[in-house]
């Protein structure tokens, strides 16, 4: 299986990751989950307006309409614009009407990158049950087959643990390597030994849940304060830099049009080392998303 490298260029809001086929994916994109429909078609045309170039979305989120409206709204040409959607758990057998279902809702000919939200097959039929004859390695296989069909440029993963990434990347039928496996990252969850091995198989690591998701407890912490302060920014803003530097890409969700803006703030500073290392080392850690509402365990906490 041949496996390119992932790289990137540019700083703050221009920063690109060239992913291992060779497309360019923007830094920093908007989030929508937890968007209501009512708020995110207003969210992403003001993002697209202000420059934001990159979009996650998800079936799950049950917003793909609007986002895909709110698309068309901001005037910029879709060729500008990287959109990401997912694959839902439960349509793991239907991937070929997963993708149709987006595609329509986002009114969109192609997105740009497709991940299999969750590694879980769940049952349509009963949520709590997965199925006995599919996992996430026939979903994948499935995937595989979407890039000969226009209607996705990239395919990734999102909640891979080593142990399942290990497991898919020795499948057989496995032929393509995730170009992104998007995680739980932020600085009070911040996995540096799966961002490496992501790293070392050539796969790119989007950071979700950047800010600590809503009512983030790192809002209150006193060293991001302290820090935010000091420079002049704001605690978002350097969670976000934080991120950018350690090579991942950021994903922060925001339906407040004051907030969209000063999350893309980015530009014309950086972060010393010396600041890196303190918010990686914040004394506290907290995980956003858990496995627990899931039929199989997906997080094997060998991450950190
Ligand atoms: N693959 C997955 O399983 C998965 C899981 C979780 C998330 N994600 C993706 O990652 C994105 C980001 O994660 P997330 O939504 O969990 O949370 P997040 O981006 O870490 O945080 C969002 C929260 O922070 C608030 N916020 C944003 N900017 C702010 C600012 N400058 N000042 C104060 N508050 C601010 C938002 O409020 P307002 O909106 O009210 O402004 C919202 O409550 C998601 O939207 C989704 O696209 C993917």
């Amino acid at each position: 299986m041949a496996t390119g490298k992932t790289f990137s260029e540019g700083k703050g809001t221009k920063k690109v990751y060239t992913l291992n086929t060779g497309d360019k994916m923007p830094g920093v994109g908007l989030g929508t989950w937890q968007s209501k429909p009512n708020e995110v078609r207003e969210a992403v045309k003001n993002a697209l307006q202000m420059g934001y170039r990159h979009i996650d979305t998800a079936l799950a989120y049950g917003n793909e309409a609007e986002v895909g409206q709110g698309i068309i709204d901001s005037g910029v040409p879709r060729s500008e614009i990287w959109v990401t959607t997912k694959l839902d758990n439960p349509w793991h057998k239907r991937v070929t009407e997963g993708i149709a279902s987006s595609l329509k809702d986002l009114k969109l000919d192609y997105v740009d990158l497709y991940l299999m939200h969750w590694p879980s097959s769940t049952r349509p039929d009963d949520l709590k049950k997965h199925y006995d004859d599919w996992n996430f390695v026939d979903t994948w296989r499935e995937m595989q087959k979407l890039l000969q069909t226009g209607q996705v440029r990239n395919i990734g993963v999102s909640n891979f643990d080593q142990e399942n990434l290990e497991k898919l990347l020795a499948a057989e039928s496995t032929t393509v390597v995730p170009a992104v496996n998007q995680v739980e990252l932020h600085p009070n969850h911040p996995s540096p030994k799966l961002i490496a091995f992501n790293q070392s198989k050539g796969i790119h690591s989007t950071a979700y849940s950047c800010l600590g998701s809503t009512d983030s407890p790192l809002y209150k912490d006193p060293t991001l304060l302290d820090m935010a302060k000091a420079k002049g920014k704001t605690p978002q803003q350097l969670m976000l830099m934080w991120g950018l530097q350690r090579e991942t890409s950021v994903i922060p969700k925001s339906v407040t049009k004051s907030r969209i803006e000063a999350n893309y703030q980015l530009d014309g500073w950086e972060l010393t080392q010396e600041e890196m290392d303190k918010l990686s080392n914040l004394k506290d850690r907290f995980k956003v998303c858990g496995d627990g509402w899931l039929p199989v365990k997906v997080f094997f906490g060998n991450d950190e």
